[in-house]
């Protein structure tokens, strides 16, 4: 069957990432690209965070296990780039070296955001960690799944992991740390409205990244 996206294959070999607050639908609309893609012949290397290798799911348990409650923040930071610095040798540098295409659920932003504007770590302290890690290691396209925190945790499984139980306070400023992001680097980032139905999501997504590649 034809693709309804066949522009799609001018994605092959970049590196595409999925942000969001808790509960913006981020991942559901990931799982809908990925398959479009393979629909349209690309081959998708799909990767989550923290995750996504043997290592790195090693140390989610660590970062999700309500056990740890002492974690201090610089050790969070540094176990979230630690997992990314695994993921970028062993599966996104070669996959865009093979040709590609790169999605990853979550990546430097989920930082940015989490640890430094909502933590309360320097940003200038992430980013130099991230320098050491990433080796430049950066998406083409960050697509921002913005929702409000009404909407967001009225979709949050009520089973809180131990980052989703920090409370409205700390995600309130987790999604002005991803907006302030993405207004400082317009070229990087597109800012989707994610408070609405997921078929208008998709639509707006699909349309936002059709006219940066297409
Ligand atoms: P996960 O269950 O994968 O959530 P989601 O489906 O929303 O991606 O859990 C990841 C959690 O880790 C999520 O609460 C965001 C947080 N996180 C950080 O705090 N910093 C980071 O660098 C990353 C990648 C994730």
């Amino acid at each position: 069957m034809p693709s309804d996206h066949p522009w799609l294959t001018r994605l092959a070999g970049r590196f595409i990432a999925f942000e969001g607050p808790d509960g913006s639908g981020k991942t559901t609309q990931f799982r809908r690209f990925t398959s479009a893609c393979a629909e349209a012949g690309v081959t998708v290397c799909e990767v989550r965070e923290p995750g996504g290798t043997g290592v790195g799911e090693r140390i989610r348990e660590i970062l999700l296990d309500h056990a740890h409650r002492d974690m201090t923040l610089r050790c969070e930071m540094m176990l979230y780039m630690a997992s990314r610095a695994q993921l970028v040798e062993q599966r996104i540098r070669p996959a865009m070296a093979a040709g590609q295409l790169v999605a990853a659920d979550r990546y430097l932003a989920s930082t940015i955001a989490y640890q430094g504007a909502a933590g309360g770590l320097p940003v200038a302290d992430i980013t130099d960690v991230a320098r050491v890690a990433l080796q430049g290691c950066v998406p083409d396209l960050t697509l921002l799944f913005d929702v409000d925190e009404e909407t967001s945790a009225s979709r949050m499984n009520p089973l809180l992991d131990r980052m989703e139980a920090k409370g409205r306070e700390y995600h309130r400023r987790v999604r002005k740390g991803y907006l302030d992001q993405a207004r400082a680097g317009p070229d990087q980032f597109r800012i989707i409205d994610a408070a609405r139905p997921a078929e208008e999501v998709w639509r707006s997504m699909m349309d936002s990244l059709r006219r940066r590649f297409a």
